[in-house]
């Protein structure tokens, strides 16, 4: 798929997460969170939930876990209009709240399909509830900082910039893990260069 093609999609996948009424927190938010950044993106974060500040902008990380993510990503000398940010899901669970299994159901497919359209080199995947997708039954605890390459992407488990706000060991550890990020994915840039192009089948297209 080309970028702009990309980009339509992701566009108006935003606009279905903006009136979507799947579970009950679409009652609740003030705005919903699709999620931002370019369409020809090669990395991809992906945080748990909006929060309170998300959930005013209806921007990801726009609050105090998302300015440690911008310094994170200054590490690498990568600003965030060079990623694309997005949630497991879209919308604040009152008072912060770990989000439902139903709630991670019915938002999965949104997902889904902007990875689908991104097609990025690697998910980086912020926290227990992202890392739980692509790894699960793990401690984050016990993998974060290892990559594991799949098909066509390299997924990346690191911890919440959150949880390393109040806590000294943690930002270290997630300052190291981000440092190591450049060659993840220089070496998943080779290793798509040695990949042929993979076909997209038709009923996936239809999601698109
Ligand atoms: N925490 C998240 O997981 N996502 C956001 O968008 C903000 C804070």
């Amino acid at each position: 798929m080309e970028s702009g093609d990309a980009k339509i999609s992701l566009d108006q996948l935003a606009e279905e997460v903006r009136r979507c009424q799947r579970c009950g927190l679409g009652k609740a938010r003030t705005r919903a969170v699709p999620g931002e950044g370019p369409a020809n993106a090669e990395i991809v974060f992906i945080g748990e939930a909006p929060g309170y500040h998300e959930d005013r902008q209806g921007r990801p990380f726009v609050g105090p876990a998302g300015l440690l993510l911008e310094e994170l990503l200054a590490l690498i000398r990568l600003r965030r209009n060079d990623v694309y940010i997005a949630n497991v899901i879209k919308c604040r669970p009152p008072m912060n709240r770990d989000p439902l299994p139903t709630e991670i159901a019915a938002c999965q497919d949104y997902l889904d399909r902007q990875l689908l359209a991104l097609r990025p080199l690697v998910i980086v995947t912020l926290g227990r509830f992202s890392m739980a997708r692509y790894f699960p039954n793990q401690s984050i605890s016990r993998i974060h900082g290892s990559p594991r390459r799949g098909e066509s992407v390299v997924y990346y488990p690191v911890y919440h910039p959150a949880a390393a706000l109040h806590q000294p060991s943690l930002k270290q550890a997630l300052e190291a893990d981000f440092r190591k990020l450049p060659v993840i994915l220089e070496e998943a840039r080779s290793a798509g260069k040695a990949l042929p192009e993979v076909e997209i089948p038709p009923e996936q297209l239809r999601l698109l």
